[in-house]
């Protein structure tokens, strides 16, 4: 297979990019159609610097004592996977898994809660739990109704692993405000080109008629993995998605000049993720308008890095 199977593209006139259904280091992106641990073992440890995925929540039925094993199997399976992106992992690094809760029988399973020793155990750190809220989802009626996932950010321990909240900076609340005495009187109070975005996300999910839908039925939204990748790497490192799906987070890496891996086993959705690459590589590709950009009050060096990329 390898370059056989490749398509060159035009990305915005310039760069030709290559998708490769096999891994090697100089593609663009990998997009392995057939499980991830396949793809996984082919690829070189400490070749990634972003991790970033939502995995499936395939736990069974809450019953007595199979719901135990069933859960158990999850995330025995779930560490399996776990290890290997740990290896792959560069020293500076980053692994951010996504994940909401798994319901069944009305019972709540906080996945993320369940996966934390896990990392904990492979001497990962916690940077940020980060709570992604968005309004649309299934309306409960013996519960409060779900309206979150968290992502859990992990690096390797120390100082020295990648992260440039500048890209992502969003608006001031009042950007113009100035010191009024002291030795910076004059000077903006305010960081004028925008504030770190917190922990809490505010980005619609897509459902129904969101611009980016396609016949997936949890993809990411565009703007909650470009965060991440904006914030975590760098032009051309390697960003791993292992549970593809319609291939967001390789999207949002060629939208911003990363290469990309993903492995996805429903030939459907590798389609899907398919024809988005190659839309998000010449330009096409239909996503929702991101945050407005940064504020610029007269006299700042303000630059709304958010909004020159695309
Ligand atoms: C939660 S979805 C990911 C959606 C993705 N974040 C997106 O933006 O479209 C999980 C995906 O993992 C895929 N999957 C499940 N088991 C897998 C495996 N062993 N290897 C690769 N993909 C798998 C499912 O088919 C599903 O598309």
């Amino acid at each position: 297979m390898g370059n056989c199977s490749s398509a060159k593209l035009l990305a915005r006139g310039i760069e030709t990019i290559r998708i490769s259904r096999r891994f090697a280091s100089d593609n663009d992106v990998t997009l392995f159609p057939g499980d991830a641990q396949t793809l996984l073992d082919a690829m070189p440890e400490r070749s990634v610097q972003l991790v970033v995925t939502s995995p499936p929540y395939n736990i069974g039925k809450a019953y007595e004592r199979k719901k135990k094993t069933s859960v158990d199997e999850y995330v025995t399976q779930q560490r399996a996977t776990i290890m290997r992106c740990a290896a792959l992992l560069k020293p500076g690094g980053s692994i951010c898994w996504q994940i909401g809760n798994h319901v069944s029988d009305n019972e709540v399973y906080p996945i993320d809660i369940m996966l934390y020793p896990v990392f904990r155990e492979l001497g990962l750190v916690l940077r940020n739990r980060i709570v992604w809220h968005f309004e649309h989802g299934l309306h409960c009626a013996r519960r409060f109704s779900g309206r979150y996932e968290t992502i859990l950010w992990f690096t390797w321990p120390g100082r020295a692993y990648a992260f440039d909240v500048d890209p992502i900076r969003v608006a001031q609340k009042y950007p113009g405000k100035k010191y009024f005495k002291g030795p910076k009187a004059g000077q903006y109070s305010a960081n004028p080109l925008g504030k770190n975005p917190g922990d809490v996300w505010i980005i619609p999910n897509v459902k129904h008629n969101h611009v980016e839908k396609t016949a997936h039925p949890c993809q990411f939204p565009v703007e909650l993995i470009e965060r991440l990748i904006l914030a975590l790497t760098k032009k051309n490192d390697l960003v791993l998605d292992p549970f593809a799906g319609a291939g967001t987070a390789a999207v949002a890496a060629v939208l911003h000049g990363r290469r990309a891996a993903g492995a996805e086993v429903v030939p459907e959705y590798v389609r899907i993720a398919r024809r988005r690459l190659i839309a998000a590589a010449n330009g096409t590709l239909r996503t929702r308008p991101r945050e407005r950009p940064v504020y610029a009050p007269s006299g700042s060096i303000a630059v709304p890095p958010w909004d020159t990329v695309r």
